[in-house]
């Protein structure tokens, strides 16, 4: 059933409907709060939200495929997560609220299609749907980017969560048939056309390992830590997007070893994300299989963030036809590889990969055929 008809059966009334799509990350990862380079892409799994107005000040939350049906009153919402799904509309319908936008009384319907906690930004699709939903029904027009960044501020403050801008700007701004480089800093932001005939194979390790986000809040500390030292030696230094392959080469030895070793992957997988732009661009897959496979072995060797499920799933890529390049992508700890594939090959190197996998780990994997797609639109009823 389409989001319209469950609303309509839920709520009685029709309902406004926006979607944003979870993201693949081909290259650049864990630079984003560093301020760094990456360069994602939207893909065609989505979270749709309904939304109708109410004419008290009452926001009901409910979806079909996420447990419990929330209530709250716009004029006392929690101040910080309640521990559910729905936290991701409230963080954004509080964070609307404190930037002074008058919400209205609303009925809210989530659909999602995003697996969750597979690494594919579930939680950015419905932040994104959810804040243009809300914005809706005001009388305000918010820019795209302002929406990502909002987004994030609800996920760092409300959710807890303090996750980069990567996820976010994506799912709002991805474009169909292209990646998205983009600039942390500035939030600059280029389209790279994919090759004609390339799919995205995604393979879903199908765990999520339980340490992921204590140690996404370390990896994040032990960043600032090595920016206080190098900023002791060139005080211009912000953070890790200043620090240069040549300035990191020369201080080997004076970081502890673990600071280091965090520092070398994002200073190196900053450039490995420039270069990889180009390459795609210049239609080099060879090029940019090399890039994905060397940030593998770096979020693997040096950042830490691999598993050994994910590494099976990047191994069992290599040598198959029509593959170009694939490596683990988002978080890490579990979720999904990415694998840039000939379409002609795409189905078969699926069923491969599976199989191989399988038998490596006794796991049944999920594996998507997925293209670049638009970001985050209003739709029109059906
Ligand atoms: C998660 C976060 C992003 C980014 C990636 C790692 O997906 O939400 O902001 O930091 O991890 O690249």
């Amino acid at each position: 059933m389409t989001t319209g008809v469950i609303f309509k059966k839920r709520f009685g009334s029709l309902p406004g409907i926006f979607r944003a799509p979870g993201r693949v990350n081909l290259i650049g990862e864990h630079t984003d709060y560093n301020d760094g380079y990456v360069m994602p892409a939207a893909v065609g799994f989505s979270t749709y939200v309904g939304i109708a107005p109410r004419s008290d000040r009452k926001l009901l939350i409910h979806s079909e495929e996420f447990p419990g049906n929330f209530e709250f009153d716009l004029d006392a919402l929690p101040e910080k997560r309640v521990g559910a799904w729905c936290d991701y509309v409230l963080g954004v319908a509080s964070v609307l609220q404190q930037q002074g936008h008058k919400l209205a009384g609303a009925n809210l319907l989530a659909h999602g299609e995003v697996p969750i906690g597979a690494g594919l930004s579930s939680s950015a699709a419905l932040e994104v749907s959810s804040a243009l939903a809300l914005l809706s029904l005001t009388d305000k027009h918010m820019p795209l980017p302002e929406v990502a960044k909002l987004c994030r501020r609800a996920e760092n403050e409300f959710v807890g969560a303090k996750v980069g801008i990567m996820d976010q700007f994506v799912s709002c701004m991805g474009k169909a048939g292209h990646a998205f480089f983009l600039d942390c800093r500035s939030l600059e932001f280029k389209f790279v056309p994919i090759p004609a005939g390339l799919k995205f194979v995604v393979c879903n390790t199908m765990v999520k390992h339980d340490l992921a986000t204590g140690a996404y809040n370390t990896r994040r500390e032990e960043c600032e830590a090595g920016v206080r030292i190098f900023a002791k030696w060139d005080p211009a230094i912000r953070a890790l997007r200043d620090v240069s392959i040549a300035m990191l080469d020369r201080h080997a030895n004076d970081l502890p070893s673990t600071i280091w070793k965090r520092c070398s992957h994002v200073v190196r997988e900053n450039q490995r994300t420039l270069d990889a732009a180009r390459a795609l661009t210049e239609g080099d897959l060879s090029r940019v299989g090399e890039l994905m496979r060397e940030s593998h072995n770096s979020l693997r060797d040096l950042y830490e963030v691999s598993c050994r499920e994910l590494d099976v799933m990047v191994e069992a890529a290599e040598g198959l036809p029509g593959f170009c390049g694939g490596r683990m992508t988002g978080g890490g700890f579990g979720g999904c590889t990415v694998n840039l594939v000939r379409e002609e090959n795409a189905d078969d190197f699926a069923k491969t990969i599976a199989e191989r996998y399988r038998q490596a780990t006794g796991i049944n994997p999920q594996v998507y055929l997925c293209s670049a797609e638009d970001g985050a639109e209003a739709l029109s009823w059906s």
